[in-house]
C-alpha cells in the first residue's frame, strides 16, 4: 500500500517555526508564521479568554457530544460581530463551528463541490499559500489573476478586473475580508464597491476569508468590506477564524457561514454542512469555541477582549510605523494592515536574512510585523540593506 507514496516536502511556513526554534543565536527575530507577539516576544493567552476558561472549568458539567454544528451559541454570538448588530441576513444564514479558519475553508470547498462538482475558484496572486491546495483537495478548479504588484506595493486593479471579467456566472471568487495575507494590502473603498457590483452583476459567488478581524483598523472597520459585499450579492460563504483575534491558535476555533438566497435554501444548506462535517471530523473540538462564546455572552469580558484587541492592533501599527520610519523604501508598510507585509525579495535573499542575520521571514519575503520587538526595526533595515533588499 504505502510503497506508492512519494515523500512530501514539509510545509514551508511550518518549517520556519522549526528553523527559528533550532537557531541558537542569542538575538534572533521571528517574522515567520502569523502569530501575534507582545513586546517581550511572547504570545500570551488573552486575559478575557483565561477568564472565560476559568468559568468554563467551573461550570461545565458534561463533555457529551454537541453535534456536527458545534457550539451553536458560539456561531450565534459571532453573527453581530461579523455581520453587524443590525444585519439583514436573518433567515438566510447557515453557520457551523469549524476547526479553525482552515476547517471553514475546507468545509466550504466541500460544500461547493457537492453543490456543483468542479466549481472554479478565482484567486488573486499572491494569496495565502494554503488556499489553492485546500480548494484543489476538495476537487475544485483554480484560476488565478494578479492581485498586487510587490514592486509597487499596490493593488493591480486592472489584473483583478480582468480576472473577474474572465469568471463565468456561478464561479467563486476568494476575497480577503481585511488584513490581506500575505501582503497587508487591502482594496480601497472604491475598489470594494466596484468588486461588489461586479460580483452581483455577473452572478459570481464571493468566498470571504476573514481571519484577522480587529487587527487592522478595528472590529467594525475590518468587517466593513465583508458587509458591503454581502449586501450586494444573493449567495456567499464566509470562513472566519478566531485564532488571531482571540489568540486561540492551537485550539483551532473557526466558523463557516453560508449566506443562501432564502430560508429554504439556507435550511437545506445547513443539513449539507452538517453531513459534510460528520464525514470530515464528525464534530469540532469544543474548548476554544466555548471560551469565545463565554467571552461574547458577558459584557465585562467583551470589554476586556476589545481592550486587548486594541493593544494588539496598536502594537502592530506601531511596528509598521517603526519600519516605515527606519527607511523610506519601507514607507508603504505604514499604510498596510494586519500581521503581514510582503517585501519584494528572492528566496536566496530571504535565506541570507535568516542565515546571516537570524531574521526569519518566508521564502517569498512575507514578514509578520507583529513578530518584531521594540528596537528591532534598525537591525531589520540594516539586514535588508546588507542583502540588497532595499
Ligand atoms: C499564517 O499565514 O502564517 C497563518 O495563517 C498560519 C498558517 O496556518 O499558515
Amino acid at each position: 500500500m504505502f510503497e506508492a507514496l512519494v515523500a512530501q516536502p514539509p510545509d514551508a511556513l511550518l518549517g520556519l517555526i522549526k528553523a527559528y526554534n533550532s537557531d541558537s543565536r542569542a538575538k534572533k527575530v521571528d517574522l515567520g508564521v502569523g502569530v501575534y507577539r507582545d513586546a517581550d516576544g511572547n504570545t500570551p493567552v488573552l486575559k478575557a479568554v483565561k477568564a472565560a476558561e476559568t468559568i468554563l472549568l467551573e461550570t461545565q458539567d458534561s463533555k457529551k457530544y454537541l453535534g456536527p454544528e458545534g457550539d451553536i451559541g458560539f456561531t450565534t454570538r459571532l453573527e453581530p460581530i461579523v455581520f453587524g448588530a443590525r444585519h439583514r441576513l436573518a433567515g438566510r444564514l447557515a453557520a457551523l463551528q469549524t476547526p479553525g479558519g482552515t476547517g471553514a475553508l475546507r468545509l466550504g470547498a466541500e460544500l461547493l463541490h457537492a453543490a456543483r462538482p468542479g466549481t472554479k475558484v478565482h484567486l488573486g496572486a499572491p494569496t495565502w499559500p494554503n488556499h489553492a491546495p485546500i480548494f484543489r483537495a476538495a476537487g475544485l478548479a483554480i484560476e488565478t489573476h494578479p492581485f498586487a504588484d510587490l514592486a509597487t506595493q499596490a493593488v493591480d486593479f486592472d489584473g483583478v478586473r480582468a480576472g473577474l471579467a474572465r469568471a463565468a456566472p456561478g464561479d467563486v471568487v476568494l476575497l480577503h475580508g481585511c488584513c490581506h495575507n500575505p501582503t497587508g494590502i487591502d482594496f480601497s473603498r472604491t475598489q470594494w464597491e466596484e468588486i461588489a457590483a461586479t460580483l452581483a452583476a455577473r452572478k459570481l459567488v464571493p468566498f470571504i476569508d476573514l481571519a484577522y478581524q480587529g487587527l487592522g483598523d478595528g472590529l467594525e472597520e475590518d468587517a466593513w468590506a465583508t458587509r458591503l459585499v454581502l449586501d450586494a450579492v444573493d449567495e456567499a460563504l464566509v470562513a472566519y477564524s478566531c485564532d488571531k483575534n482571540f489568540g486561540l491558535y492551537r485550539d483551532r476555533v473557526g466558523a463557516l457561514t453560508v449566506i443562501a438566497r432564502d430560508a429554504r435554501e439556507a435550511a437545506t444548506t445547513a443539513t449539507n454542512l452538517a453531513a459534510l462535517a460528520r464525514v470530515a471530523w464528525s464534530m469540532p473540538p469544543d474548548h476554544g469555541a466555548a471560551a469565545v462564546r463565554i467571552v461574547l455572552e458577558r459584557p465585562d469580558l467583551v470589554a476586556m477582549w476589545r481592550a486587548e484587541l486594541d493593544v494588539m492592533r496598536g502594537r502592530i501599527n506601531a511596528n509598521r510605523a517603526a519600519l516605515a520610519d527606519a527607511d523610506p523604501g519601507l514607507a508603504f508598510i505604514r499604510d498596510q494592515r494586519g500581521l503581514f507585509s510582503n517585501l519584494a525579495m528572492t528566496k536566496a535573499q530571504s535565506q541570507a536574512l535568516s542565515g546571516r542575520h537570524a531574521i526569519y521571514c518566508t521564502g517569498s519575503g512575507r514578514i509578520n510585523v507583529a513578530g518584531m520587538q521594540p528596537g528591532d526595526a534598525g537591525a531589520i533595515v540594516a539586514a535588508l540593506r546588507a542583502e540588497g533588499c532595499l
